[in-house]
């Protein structure tokens, strides 16, 4: 219930204004955002990749109405790219990159050339890009954005959710060698016609597609911060006969960061994905959604101050 109203919450223009001028909202902000600025991803970057963790770096937009507001985010991403070629954090940090914020909502095409231009500067500067997946009825087309940017930028990674039923599947199709594919739970509001409505039944799927993915050829990116599917993981590594170095976890800025420590440790790559901009409006409401204990420290935040 509370996820749903938080989520619905994620839409609404007149929530995004109250939660933006809210005094608080910086501070909780801070918890989940490297910062508005380039130069905040830049220097977070420099201290994830001296702890030894490899990084992906999302510069926050979606659902972009307008063509200069595409090429600006597009802008944003080349430029990004540049600095982290020029103060050698590539291949350690690479973009995540979402097609709604470049343009997608208006116009495919827009979005595939912008997409295609971040892909070529990425690989100018020796690091990859992986396209966010956003809800349901952009899968197709993000699907077949990623197909035809891989024909040029093999290494282009694509990101799959197991609360959606049509992913297992979608995990066998893409498991082929040299195909990097980050498997998430999926954090969007989505309907029981196609998404798994409980909890219990979404972490099955992930288990399935995780086996689909680590039975293939491809590198799996496991994304999750759940204690128990990274034990899964673990130890189907050993089941499928997999080296640590032929995948890679994945979690989140400002998540369990002794976990992703913790597994470095252990000798597993750890990408953190690192957002950064000033619209985190809609990401930060996901993240709400997803962990009472963050709706809380959110709440007690504003008692604190009011
Ligand atoms: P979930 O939220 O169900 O939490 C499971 C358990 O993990 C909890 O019970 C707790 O034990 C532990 N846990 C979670 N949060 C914690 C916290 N703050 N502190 C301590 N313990 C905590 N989604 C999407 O739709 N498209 C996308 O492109 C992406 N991309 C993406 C990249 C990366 C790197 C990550 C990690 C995630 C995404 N996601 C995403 C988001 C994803 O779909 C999902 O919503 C979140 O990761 C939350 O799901 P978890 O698997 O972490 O489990």
């Amino acid at each position: 219930m509370l996820r749903t109203a938080i989520l619905a919450a994620a839409r609404s223009r007149r929530v995004e204004r109250l939660v933006e001028t809210a005094p608080v909202s910086r501070d909780v902000v801070r918890r989940f955002v490297a910062g508005s600025q380039t130069t905040d991803a830049m220097r977070v970057t420099r201290a994830l990749a001296d702890d030894g963790l490899a990084i992906s770096l999302d510069f926050l937009g979606e659902d972009t109405e307008r063509p200069e507001q595409a090429e600006a985010i597009r802008d944003e991403y080349l430029d990004l790219l540049g600095r982290l070629g020029a103060d050698g954090l590539t291949p350690a940090a690479e973009v995540s990159v979402k097609l709604s914020a470049l343009g997608m909502g208006f116009d495919e095409e827009t979005a595939y050339q912008h997409a295609r231009a971040i892909c070529a500067r990425a690989s100018e500067v020796g690091t990859t890009v992986t396209l966010d997946m956003e809800d349901h009825t952009t899968t197709d087309a993000n699907l077949e954005i990623l197909a035809k940017l891989r024909g040029d930028f093999p290494t282009t990674g694509a990101v799959l959710q197991a609360y959606l039923r049509r992913t297992e599947a979608d995990c066998r199709e893409l498991a082929t060698a040299g195909s990097r594919v980050r498997l998430c739970k999926g954090a969007y509001k989505e309907p029981e016609s196609v998404a798994y409505g409980s909890r219990v039944e979404v972490d099955k799927s992930y288990v399935r597609c995780m086996n689909a993915l680590l039975a293939g050829d491809g590198y799996p990116m496991l994304a999750t911060h759940d204690p128990r599917l990274i034990a899964i993981a673990e130890d189907r590594l050993r089941w499928y006969d997999r080296s640590p170095d032929s995948m890679e976890f994945q979690l989140l800025y400002g998540i369990r960061p002794e976990e992703q420590r913790r597994l470095a440790a252990d000798g597993y790559t750890v990408r953190v994905y690192v957002p950064y901009g000033n619209s985190w409006y809609g990401y930060l409401m996901r993240r709400l959604a997803e962990r009472p204990a963050n709706m809380g420290f959110f709440l007690r935040s504003v008692a604190t101050r009011s």
